[in-house]
C-alpha cells in the first residue's frame, strides 16, 4: 500500500514538472503581424514602446498613440530604425487623450484605419501609477487612474471590437499589472483601476472569441520605465517594502513576452515564476488557453493558496513595523 502511495506521488510530481515544462518553455504557433497594422496605446515610453519596436521588427505597421508630440516624434525614429523591411513598412503617431471622450477615440481610431489599413492588433499600454493610502488619494489622482488605466482601453477596444469582428480576426492586448490579482497596501485606486481591465479582459474575451479575435490581458511586474520611475515618488514606505519581494525586470523583457503571448492567443501573460503563481492562484473562473494550463491550475491551486497566506503574512508584518515605527518616532519628538 505504502509502495503504491509512493509511485502515485512520484508520478503525480513528474506530470507536474511536465506540465511545468510545457507551458513555461514550450512555444506555441505564432500568429503573424507582417505588414498588418499594429496599434499601440502608450506606444512612446516604457513597456509600450518596446513593443512598437518589436512589432517593427516582426514587419508589422505600426501606429503609436500618446499625447506628448515631441516624445512621439523621437520613438517614431526608433520604431523606424527597427523596421525589417524599412522600404515597405509604414510607422505613424497619433496624438490623443484617449481617456477624454469616446467619440474623439472612436473618430481617430476611423481616420487611423483609413490611413494605415485596418487594426490587426490593438495593444493597450497607456496607463499611470499614483501611490497613496485611500485617505491621501485626491480625487483628481483617482479621476486620472480612471481615465488613462480603465476608460482609455475600454474606449480604444470598443473603437475597434466590431471591425475585427467583422473581418474575423484580430488581437486585444490589454495592460493591468500583477496588481489586478491582489490588493495592495497604497494602491486603492491603481489597483481598482486595473482589476477592473481584468473583468473588462474576461468579459470580451468571452464575447470576440467565437469571431477569431483573441484577447491578452498582461500582468507586467515592477518594469523599470520612466512610468516606474514617477510612481516611485508616490510610494508610501510600506508599498516600498511589500513590492521589494519581487525584483523590478526591464521592459524589453516584459514587451516580448507580451508580445509572444498575444501571437499565441494566451489569455495571461506574465514575467517569471512568480507570474505563474499568481496566475495560477488566481485564475478562479478565468478562461484557459490549454488543457495544460487547466491541469496545472486545477492541481496547485490547493497548495498555492498556503503559499500566498505566507505573503500575506509578511505584508502584515511590513504593515505593523511601519506602523510601529511611526508610533515610536511620534513618542520621541
Ligand atoms: N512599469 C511598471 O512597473 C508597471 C507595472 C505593472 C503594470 N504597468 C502598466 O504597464 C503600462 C505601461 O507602463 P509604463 O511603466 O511602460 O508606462 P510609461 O513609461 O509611463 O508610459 C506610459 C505611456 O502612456 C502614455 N499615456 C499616458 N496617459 C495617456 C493618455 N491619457 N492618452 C494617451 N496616452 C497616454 C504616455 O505618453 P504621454 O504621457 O505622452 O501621453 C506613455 O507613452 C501601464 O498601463 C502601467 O500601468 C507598469
Amino acid at each position: 500500500m505504502g509502495v503504491w502511495l509512493g509511485v502515485a506521488l512520484v508520478a503525480f510530481v513528474l506530470i507536474i514538472v511536465f506540465l511545468l515544462i510545457k507551458q513555461l518553455f514550450w512555444n506555441a504557433q505564432l500568429k503573424n503581424v507582417k505588414n498588418k497594422h499594429v496599434v499601440i496605446t502608450g506606444g512612446s515610453s516604457g513597456i509600450g514602446k518596446h513593443v512598437a519596436i518589436i512589432a517593427a521588427k516582426h514587419g508589422a505597421n505600426v501606429t503609436i498613440i500618446a499625447r506628448d508630440i515631441q516624445r512621439l516624434e523621437a520613438t517614431k525614429n526608433e520604431i523606424l530604425h527597427a523596421c525589417e523591411n524599412k522600404d515597405v513598412q509604414r510607422v505613424e503617431y497619433l496624438s490623443l487623450d484617449i481617456g477624454a471622450n469616446y467619440e474623439n477615440v472612436e473618430k481617430a481610431v476611423a481616420d487611423l484605419e483609413r490611413t494605415m489599413g485596418p487594426i490587426y492588433m490593438l495593444v493597450n499600454c497607456a496607463g499611470t501609477a499614483i501611490c497613496g493610502k485611500i485617505e491621501d488619494t485626491t480625487l483628481d489622482s483617482l479621476n486620472k487612474m480612471i481615465n488613462i488605466n480603465f476608460l482609455g482601453a475600454y474606449y480604444c477596444i470598443k473603437a475597434v471590437a466590431q471591425r475585427m469582428k467583422a473581418s474575423r480576426e484580430g488581437m486585444i492586448v490589454l495592460t493591468s499589472s500583477q496588481a489586478a490579482m491582489l490588493g495592495i497596501f497604497g494602491y486603492s485606486a491603481y489597483c481598482s483601476t486595473k482589476f477592473a481591465l481584468r473583468g473588462l479582459a474576461e468579459s470580451i474575451a468571452m464575447e470576440l472569441q467565437p469571431y477569431n479575435v483573441s484577447v491578452t490581458l498582461c500582468l507586467p511586474p515592477d518594469t523599470d520605465t520612466p512610468g516606474f520611475a514617477a510612481e516611485e515618488l508616490s510610494k508610501p514606505l510600506e508599498t516600498r517594502l511589500i513590492s521589494q519581494a519581487a525584483k523590478l525586470v526591464t521592459p524589453d523583457v516584459v514587451a516580448d513576452k507580451l508580445f509572444k503571448d498575444a501571437l499565441a492567443g494566451k489569455f495571461f501573460s506574465t514575467v517569471g515564476f512568480e507570474g505563474f503563481i499568481l496566475t495560477t492562484v488566481c485564475s478562479g473562473m478565468s478562461p484557459f488557453s490549454s488543457i495544460c494550463e487547466l491541469l496545472l491550475q486545477a492541481s496547485l491551486m490547493g497548495f498555492l493558496r498556503i503559499v500566498s497566506a505566507f505573503y500575506l503574512i509578511s505584508f502584515q508584518k511590513i504593515i505593523l513595523n511601519c506602523m510601529k515605527m511611526r508610533n515610536e518616532n511620534k513618542k520621541s519628538e
